[in-house]
């Protein structure tokens, strides 16, 4: 059967589900194998293990496609690297799924990977970051406000360390993760007296994290007194880096971080960390109701921001046991 055949009568599928009223965007409903009904199959290609951020992602993801939801999940973790992202969503193409998600690595090089999904008729949403790719190519996004996050970390740092000398631990390269948030913070800081010192990727792990913190000590040893981590694990990394310098996080070096995972609260909660703005993992449920509305025409939203809080410390004490990851 060829892809377009395939992918037409995925879309006749769906659209019978929803029809019969089958369709469930709480998770509660059922148009999975019990009531006999086609599962839909979708293909997704997360950016790898990274980060807690990422496995409460990967969870939320698995959860809301279930087969309990309906859907045949073929789950695809690319270690980070875009080659091996691109091969899993070709892959997919090849397969015939019903639709593809992606929670694309870097911005850039999405455009031909994309056109041969179009062509192949099969739709698909993209989770989590945003691609440079005409909007043409990919039916809906569904992520968060990184700029937004980034502007959040640096207003809190102008008006808690302004004069303060700065170190960054950015996220992957060339991520709209890491872009953005980079672009957000810039702009916050711009005409305070907080000097930038470094700037360099730790490409969102622990590990990433404490070796570049370990350098930027070296180089600049106590002179450091801000971090901006783009996110939990690198700050978590460089909090090892910190203590085996001889100094103490949170006092000795204001500590600002994105994401909100259970670790990073508990950092903050513990006065190691100063500051977090969340990023929210929890994109399963929504990203499954656009590729059920899409694949039964819908007309749906392009782009679907997922709001996100920020914590001081003592807020973070509060709500810690409560945290859902
Ligand atoms: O794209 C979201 C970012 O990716 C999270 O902030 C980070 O932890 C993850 O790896």
């Amino acid at each position: 059967m060829n892809k377009k055949f395939l992918a037409g009568a995925a879309l006749l599928g769906a659209l019978t589900l929803v029809a019969a009223g089958c369709s469930s965007s709480n998770g509660t409903g059922g148009n999975g194998e019990e009531g006999g009904d086609e599962l839909i199959t979708v293909g997704f290609a997360q950016t790898g293990s990274e980060s807690g951020w990422r496995s409460a992602n990967t969870e939320s993801m698995k959860e809301a496609f279930s087969k309990e939801n309906g859907f045949d999940l073929k789950f695809n973790a690319a270690d980070n690297k875009q080659e091996a992202q691109i091969a899993a969503v070709r892959s997919f193409i090849n397969q015939g799924v019903d639709a593809i998600v992606i929670a694309p690595i870097t911005v850039d090089g999405w455009d031909d990977v994309l056109t041969e999904a179009k062509d192949a008729g099969i739709p698909v949403i993209l989770e989590d970051r945003t691609v440079s790719a005409s909007e043409d190519l990919y039916a809906s996004w569904v992520g968060l406000d990184f700029e937004q996050e980034g502007k959040t970390a640096g207003e809190w740092a102008v008006e808690n360390a302004d004069g303060s000398n700065l170190v960054i631990l950015e996220g992957t390269t060339g991520s709209s993760a890491a872009l953005d948030r980079a672009t957000g913070f810039g702009a916050a800081i711009e005409g305070s007296d907080i000097t930038t010192l470094d700037s360099q990727t730790g490409d969102f792990t622990r590990d990433g994290g404490k070796k570049v913190m370990e350098g930027f000590l070296q180089k600049y040893g106590d002179d450091i007194n801000l971090l901006f981590a783009h996110n939990d694990d690198m700050g978590l990394g460089a909090l090892d880096a910190i203590k085996a310098a001889g100094l103490t996080p949170g006092k000795d070096i204001t500590i600002v971080t994105i994401d909100a995972v259970k670790d990073g609260m508990t950092a903050l909660a513990n006065g190691e960390f100063n500051f977090i703005v969340e990023c929210n993992p929890l994109l399963g449920e929504k990203a499954a109701d656009l590729v059920k509305a899409v694949l039964a025409g819908e007309d749906v939203e392009k782009k679907t921001i997922v709001p996100d809080q920020s914590f001081t410390q003592e807020q973070a004490a509060e709500v810690l046991d409560s945290r859902p990851y």
